[in-house]
């Protein structure tokens, strides 16, 4: 046939080097998806811990990892988070109290743990709980709003996995953080990017020195998704206290629409990024914990993959350019231009360089 002649000419597919290079690839590939796909055993006998579980993607980890036979203890920032979600929970769950910027409250989450987990050791530790205010443009921030969110995100973070690690390390166990695609690519001022970034630097440091101990650390990168802490009615309260507290001077720079233009400009973002389902994080910290070769970074949402993910490797003025479009811009910055075009020697170049 015509078609069979053709074929074993083409010369693609017929030369030994390209066949073996493309067998090489694709045999790479399936492996890797076979390793991904291997499993821990023993899960009944497992202990999770899980920090801020009142809402959001802690909320349903608990409950996920609750059904999959793990002894989950889920800590909660209130008594009604606690009580709301032991009601939505088996009785094998326990709850637990825990303000992580607080550190006798962390002694005595840990004290709790410690005697659920007896001589078995602590398998996962997820630091889950998080805030994102105050969040917004950087000059309209003092240093208490930096830590604020630094002292939650971060340094709480870092104090329950220091006190925590001799109970992971018992059990050859893992730490899954959440830091947050902000912690690759930084388009927002206030604490919030910063704590992320510091997330992700702690996050690498502990996989290195801890690797000896068999301890696997996973760093969750999730997208933009509809919780707590991309709720558009608190992040706009709070600021609406920063631009009302600006001087008459930096508030006439941004102009007086500049606020409502804001708002505007983050919702429409907000609702065109933020997903629902928060399952496609909860799946990654579950694989974090189940998986026999945890991956060390996992990207969670279409955004987080497509876009910002990628954005973050890009040059900077391009990265600049794209995020530049997504705000509006200050009046000062036009009245900048203005000036430049109404002194003299700017003048003069124009002429010489007509449109
Ligand atoms: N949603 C997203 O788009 C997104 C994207 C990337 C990363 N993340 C990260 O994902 C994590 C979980 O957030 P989420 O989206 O599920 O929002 P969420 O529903 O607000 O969950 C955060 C939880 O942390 C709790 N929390 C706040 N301050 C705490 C403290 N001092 N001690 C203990 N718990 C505290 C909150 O309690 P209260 O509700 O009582 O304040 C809340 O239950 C956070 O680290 C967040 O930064 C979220
Ligand atoms: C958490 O602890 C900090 C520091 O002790 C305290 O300022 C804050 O009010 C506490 N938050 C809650 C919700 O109890
Ligand atoms: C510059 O020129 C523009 C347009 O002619 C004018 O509106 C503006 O007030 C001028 N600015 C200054 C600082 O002179």
């Amino acid at each position: 046939m015509d078609g069979e002649t053709y074929s074993s000419y083409h010369p693609f597919v017929s030369h030994p080097v390209v066949t073996v290079i493309l067998g090489t690839i694709f045999s790479c590939i399936l492996l890797w998806f076979i390793r991904d796909g291997l499993r821990v055993e023993g899960i009944e006998q497992k202990h999770v811990f899980v920090t801020g579980c009142d809402t959001g993607f802690g909320n349903l980890l608990a409950r996920q990892l609750d059904q999959r036979g793990f002894n989950v203890i889920a800590s909660c920032l209130t008594d009604k988070g606690e009580q709301d979600l032991q009601a939505a929970s088996s009785p094998k769950l326990k709850t637990v109290l825990l303000n992580v910027t607080d550190s006798q409250s962390i002694e005595k989450a840990l004290q709790f743990v410690q005697t659920e987990v007896g001589d078995k050791g602590l398998w996962g530790l997820v630091n889950n709980a998080g805030r994102a205010t105050p969040i917004g443009p950087t000059e309209w921030m003092e240093k208490e709003d930096f830590n604020k969110v630094l002292d939650v995100n971060l340094i709480g973070l870092i104090e329950i996995t220091l006190r925590f690690l001799p109970l992971i390390k018992k059990a050859r166990g893992r730490v899954v953080n959440v830091a947050s695609v902000m912690g690759r690519l930084a388009f927002a001022g206030g604490g919030y990017c910063l704590s992320k970034w510091g997330v992700e630097s702690f996050s690498d440091s502990l996989r290195r020195d801890m690797q000896y101990f068999g301890i696997k650390v996973s760093i969750i990168e999730p997208g933009f998704f509809k919780t707590g802490v991309t709720s558009l009615a608190v992040i706009e309260k709070d600021l609406q206290r920063l631009w009302d507290r600006l001087s008459p001077e930096v508030r006439d720079s941004y102009g007086v629409q500049y606020f409502d233009k804001y708002l505007k400009a983050q919702s429409l973002s907000m609702n065109t990024f933020c997903s629902s389902d928060i399952s496609k994080v909860t799946n990654c910290m579950e694989h974090a914990l189940i998986a026999k070769y945890p991956r060390t970074r996992y990207g969670a949402g279409w955004d987080a993959k497509f876009f910002w993910l990628p954005l973050s490797y890009v040059p900077s003025f391009i990265a600049d350019f794209m995020l530049r479009a997504l705000l509006p811009t200050p009046d000062a910055s036009r009245q900048q231009i203005n000036l430049a075009f109404n002194s003299t020697d700017n003048l003069n170049k124009i002429q010489v360089n007509p449109h």
